[in-house]
C-alpha cells in the first residue's frame, strides 16, 4: 500500500525556542531515514516570504486584525498549493513552523476576529489538509517575551502587549480543548534545556509515527 504523507506542526508562545526545536526534529527524522521537509509560516514560498515581510514590518502599525488574518491565510494557501499538498501526496513528512491554529490564537483570540470565520477560511486555504499532530510549546509568557525581545530586534508581533499574548495563549488552550488528540500542549519550564525539550517533543512524535 502507498505510504501516506503526514503533516506535523509546531506552535508556541514568543521566545519558546520553537524554531530551534523544529530544526532538531527535522534532523532527528532525517537520521531515522524518513523523507521529511521543513517549512514555515508565514512564508515558505516566494509569495509567502513577501507577505511575511509586510506582516512583521514594524512600520506597518496600521494593519488591522482582519487584514492580518487575510494575509496569513494568503501565505498559507500558497504554501499548501505549492509545497505542502504535493509533498504529502508523495508520502513525505512535512514539518511546518506554525499553522492556521496560529491565526485562530493570534488574530482570533488576540485580535478579536471571529474564530469560526477564521476556521472556515482556513478550511479553504488549506484544501482540507489537516496536521496529524500539532504541538504547542507552552513556556511561561513573561520568560518567552523577555527572551524574544533580548535575542534580536523585536518584530511587530513580539512588540504587542503582554495582555495580547495572554489572550493568544488562551486561544491555543481553547484549540487543545476542542481537538485534544491532534493539538497537544507541552509544558516547558524555564530551566528545561534544549535537549530536554527535544526529548519531550520526540516522545509525542514517535507516538504518532508509530501509531
Ligand atoms: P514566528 O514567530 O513563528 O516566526 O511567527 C511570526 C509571527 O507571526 C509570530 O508572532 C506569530 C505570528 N502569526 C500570527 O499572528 N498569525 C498566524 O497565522 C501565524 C502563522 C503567525
Amino acid at each position: 500500500m502507498k505510504k501516506k504523507g503526514m503533516l506535523i506542526t509546531l506552535e508556541g508562545n514568543e521566545g519558546c525556542g520553537k524554531s530551534t526545536q523544529i530544526k532538531l526534529l527535522y534532523q532527528f527524522l532525517k537520521k531515522k531515514q524518513r523523507r521529511v521537509f521543513l517549512t514555515r509560516e508565514p512564508g515558505g514560498t516566494r509569495v509567502g516570504d513577501a507577505i511575511r515581510e509586510i506582516l512583521l514590518d514594524n512600520k506597518n502599525k496600521s494593519l488591522t486584525a482582519v487584514t492580518e488574518t487575510l494575509l496569513y491565510m494568503a501565505s498559507r494557501a500558497q504554501l499548501v498549493e505549492e509545497i505542502i499538498a504535493p509533498r504529502l501526496a508523495k508520502g513525505e513528512i512535512v514539518l511546518c513552523d506554525r499553522w492556521s491554529d496560529a491565526t485562530v490564537a493570534y488574530q482570533g483570540f488576540g485580535g478579536s476576529v471571529d474564530a469560526k470565520w477564521i476556521q472556515s477560511l482556513a478550511e479553504k486555504a488549506t484544501q482540507g489538509v489537516k496536521p496529524a499532530l500539532s504541538l504547542f510549546l507552552d513556556l511561561p509568557l513573561a520568560v518567552g517575551l523577555r527572551r524574544a525581545v533580548s535575542h534580536k530586534k523585536a518584530d511587530r508581533m513580539e512588540r504587542k502587549a503582554l495582555l495580547f499574548h495572554q489572550r493568544v495563549r488562551q486561544g491555543y488552550r481553547w484549540i487543545a480543548r476542542q481537538e485534544p488528540s491532534r493539538f497537544r500542549c507541552l509544558q516547558i519550564v524555564p530551566k528545561d534545556s534544549i535537549e530536554v525539550v527535544h526529548e519531550k517533543i520526540k516522545l509525542e512524535i514517535l507516538r504518532v509515527l508509530e501509531s
